[in-house]
């Protein structure tokens, strides 16, 4: 009884100590500041990287309490003001014994036009200069869990280190798994601080694919103007009213492709402003196998077959095959790898591969044959494919066997009684015949 409500009172203080946990405040980041170090003459780029802690807080009065008292560190501190709580995240807290950290780095930032087709209009009214006269700094947040990037832009009255943040870009799909053909979401959206005199300014969003130093535009929008670039990838979409209305920058493949596999970058413009977020896609489709020939042909002992397996329409390319029996007994046991063949690549970017098995009955046990298993293990799911095979004339006496050999063998000897009596009967009366007429 001691013992229970001793439990029940401690869960009660480790649930007090949870809420409190989570209503206060948001947490406080680490961060590595890395800066670019001009050299002389400013052609040695070095950079420099020191700690830095943010303090996030959605409320701008909350800060003053804390920047009293977080002062002493030598550690530069920033206090960043986030009203929308983009960076409120608690898995964005390094969680005490984990060995994967959030990461997290500020850059200074300079506010600038740009010159693309899509990007150009936001910048063409005149801007409030004074506005942009500030400091400027980009960070961008990744969560332990691998699930969340965020990527922001702050912005500081010349000198300050209190930041409040303007523009924020975020995707909680770090990576997206596809099979083929199936429509793919990939997440990105944004929000821009309402106070902000860059606001209602009109906004871009820009998304570009990046796979293995190969690049194209997907999509490219101007939401200011309403204009999709001509440039665009067939069947990506934007969702326009959700872009406008919640900042919803989702990307939307309608029917997955192996082409498709790759980095995903989404790029949000304001004007002078620019901040993205990158989303990994992989298309992974399993293979689809047959084994030949099927049915397989009856086997003679002593003889041997070749079956073979056919993977196909599958990506990514990475596959192992190898080859099973399941004898008559019902047990499986595995026959290697066959001999495989090299990839092939079909016209709508999967992979094919095969692998064939030489079915030796002198060499391998095979009994009286069984099924030949063809196994194929894929990052999208193992699949199986097989065939049974019979060996004929194959004879390990079975019972109704050795019932039939005894059968036969009495009958024979029954035979054999009786031709040898008849024979021996009649050759002894020959012998009496001659002693009769020798006496
Ligand atoms: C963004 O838009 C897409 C497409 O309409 C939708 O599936 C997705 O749920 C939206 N995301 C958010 C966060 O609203």
């Amino acid at each position: 009884m001691t013992e229970f409500s001793t439990i029940y009172k401690l869960s009660l203080v480790a649930l007090i100590c949870f809420v409190q946990a989570c209503s206060c405040s948001c947490p406080v980041l680490e961060c590595w500041f890395v800066q670019e170090k001009t050299g002389r003459g400013g052609l040695t780029a070095a950079t420099s990287q020191e700690k830095s802690l943010l303090y996030i807080s959605t409320d701008k009065h909350r800060h003053d309490a804390e920047s009293q008292s977080a002062q002493s560190g030598s550690d530069r501190v920033y206090f960043v003001n986030d009203p929308a709580g983009t960076l409120c995240l608690p898995s964005l807290k390094c969680p005490r014994g984990s060995a994967k950290k959030p990461q997290c780095e500020i850059n200074p930032f300079l506010p600038h036009p740009s010159d693309l087709k899509w990007v150009a209009p936001l910048t063409e009214s005149t801007m409030s200069p004074i506005y942009l006269q500030a400091d400027w700094f980009t960070t961008s947040h990744q969560d332990a869990k691998q699930m969340h990037t965020i990527s922001s832009i702050t912005r500081a009255p010349t000198g300050s280190k209190e930041h409040d943040v303007i523009l924020s870009v975020t995707s909680e799909t770090l990576s997206v798994q596809s099979r083929l053909g199936e429509p793919v979401l990939l997440d990105c959206s944004f929000w821009v601080d309402p106070s902000s005199p860059l606001s209602g300014s009109g906004f871009a969003v820009e998304w570009r694919y990046q796979f293995r130093g190969d690049g194209r535009l997907v999509l490219a929008y101007d939401g200011k103007t309403d204009r999709l670039a001509d440039t665009q990838e067939e069947g990506a979409m934007l969702d326009f009213e959700g872009v406008h209305q919640k900042g919803n920058a989702s990307l939307i493949l309608q029917e997955a492709k192996v082409r498709h596999s790759g980095m995903y970058i989404c790029t949000v413009y304001l004007p002078y402003l620019v901040a993205q977020v990158a989303v990994e896609l992989e298309i992974v489709e399993p293979p689809s196998l047959a084994v030949y020939p099927s049915p397989l042909p009856l086997i003679v002992p002593g003889q041997s077959l070749t079956v073979q397996c056919e993977a196909s329409g599958f990506a990514p390319l990475s596959l192992e095959l190898s080859w099973e029996f399941k004898g008559a007994d019902g047990k499986t046991r595995s026959l290697g790898s066959g001999s495989i063949t090299g990839h092939r690549q079909a016209w709508d970017g999967t992979y094919g591969q095969s692998t064939r098995l030489e079915l030796d009955t002198a060499q391998l046990d095979l009994g009286r044959g069984g099924e030949i298993i063809c196994v194929a293990v894929h990052l999208g799911g193992t699949r199986r494919a097989s065939s049974t095979f019979n060996v004929i004339g194959f004879s390990t006496p079975s019972i109704e066997d050795s019932m039939a050999m005894v059968g036969v063998a009495l009958v024979l000897y029954g035979l054999i009684k009786f031709v040898s009596w008849t024979f021996i009967g009649s050759g002894s009366e020959d012998a009496d015949k001659q002693g009769k007429k020798d006496n």
